[in-house]
């Protein structure tokens, strides 16, 4: 599809599931890969970037297939189990299957190349190439081993070794990419972030049987012989796909939506936190565990908001809900504050860019400083033809800020596709 017209129209109504967390479904098929006894996946996100993770840890020798249901069958040949893989491993527009699957590989006794489309290749992948090659691990690629594509030799007779290691920024990715990495050394890891960013593979790891410990920003592990799998894993809904209904269902008048089987990891849920700071009308029910990670039904509905400050430890835990956040902040009375955000910069757009330069051409006014951006509401909105730049979030961002006000024509809508491939479908289906 090369464009999509959102059109103005009436309240949001009506009950979603909300489809599969994309973090933890990418961790689910890695981990289970790794082990050596069946796994079955419940709600796994089948969009194109999950399913980039499944076709690498198939082509690296795990069996992976879809039944009937939808359950997704995964079974590894055991830690030490992966096999050379024939080709460039390919990780389309998904940063996290590439630096987690990077961690993976570094500790392996074969050859690899990984590369991606055109936005992960303008990428940092320093950020974990460094903490890797600290590690023992050799690795070249683009510019200075900047970039990908990047090549992982085989390592040496003596293993990788653990590391203790400051990380610059907060990154899941990179504390993930060392975390994995660790699991094939000789010694045991510290890592330590500025602020603590998501621990769904921390979790994900404990289910697997590896002893883990953490204190307030540091995670600890030790590599282990082999993963213990559990039988089946139920990945709850994706609270940053929910995030385009709670704000969607707040700004717009005479909404009410439930969504159902969110998942409510502290370390991700900030931004029910900002909204019911900001005046949001969500209440959290039916709270229950899946697995280890906490879910929940989420009802929300139209509320007057006013503005926030959002800086510090909260970014993290709603890094990538900023785009949505920033829309929210056009409908609230007062100002809003962004600060801290700079890693938006390097997302599969410059988010703060593309949010100030599309939004702008709905006529929002708001100052992109470095870090962040400062937004005064509220706004009046008009209609515009908006890009996408090829970034899901952007592209659902502007859906919601369409149907909250005059509409919107969005260009390369289908990079949705990435997390939520339902998303422009549920959307006409709970329009008023
Ligand atoms: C993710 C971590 C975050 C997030 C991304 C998913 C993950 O990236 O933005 O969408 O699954 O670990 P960073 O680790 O680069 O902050």
């Amino acid at each position: 599809m090369e464009n999509i017209t959102i059109n103005s129209k009436g309240g949001l109504s009506g009950v979603i599931n909300i489809p599969g967390d994309k973090s933890i479904s990418h961790r689910s098929v890695m981990f289970a890969a790794l082990a050596s006894t069946p796994v079955v996946i419940k709600n796994f996100l089948y969009a194109e970037d999950c399913l980039s993770t499944v076709s690498c840890m198939q082509a690296l020798g795990a069996k992976i297939e879809k039944d009937e249901y939808n359950h997704l069958h995964v079974l590894g040949q055991g830690l030490y189990g992966l096999k050379e893989p024939e080709n460039i491993l390919d990780a389309g527009n998904s940063g996290t299957t590439l630096r987690l699957l990077s961690g993976i590989l570094v500790g392996q006794s074969f050859f690899s190349v990984l590369t991606g489309d055109a936005s992960l290749r303008n990428r940092p992948m320093g950020r974990v190439v460094t903490p890797l090659t600290m590690m023992g691990g050799e690795i070249s690629g683009r510019q200075d081993t900047k970039f990908i594509p990047i090549s992982i030799m085989k390592s040496k007779i003596e293993k990788i070794h653990g590391i203790e290691y400051n990380m610059p920024m907060a990154s899941a990715q990179v504390k993930s990419a060392i975390l994995l990495a660790t699991l094939f050394a000789s010694s045991p890891s510290i890592v330590t972030e500025p602020y603590v960013s998501r621990n769904h593979t921390e979790l994900m790891m404990e289910t697997f049987g590896v002893k883990v410990e953490r204190r307030e920003t540091s995670v600890s592990i030790g590599p282990v012989a082999e993963l213990h799998a559990p039988t089946e894993i139920n990945v709850p809904g994706d609270i940053s796909s929910a995030a385009f209904w709670l704000v969607g269902a707040t700004i717009i008048s005479n909404s009410h939506l439930t969504l159902k089987n969110v998942g409510i990891n502290p370390t991700r849920t900030g931004i029910l936190e900002i909204l019911k700071e900001m005046g949001a009308n969500i209440t959290i029910e039916n709270q229950r565990l899946s697995g280890s990670e906490p879910v929940a039904d989420l009802v929300v509905k139209s509320a007057e908001l006013k503005g926030v400050i959002i800086e510090g430890p909260m970014i993290p835990r709603l890094i990538d809900e900023i785009p949505i956040l920033a829309v929210a902040a056009l409908f609230a009375k007062g100002q809003t504050i962004i600060r801290g955000a700079e890693e938006l910069r390097v997302k599969e757009t410059d988010r703060l860019k593309a949010v100030a330069s599309e939004l702008g051409k709905m006529g929002a006014i708001m100052v992109e400083t470095k870090d962040g951006l400062i937004l005064d509401g509220p706004q009046k909105l008009k209609f515009a033809d908006c890009n996408s730049y090829h970034d899901h979030r952007m592209a659902m961002s502007l859906a919601i800020a369409g149907a909250a006000s005059m509409g919107v024509n969005i260009y390369q809508p289908d990079c949705a596709n990435i997390s939520y491939p339902n998303f422009f479908t549920t959307l006409d289906s709970i329009r008023m």
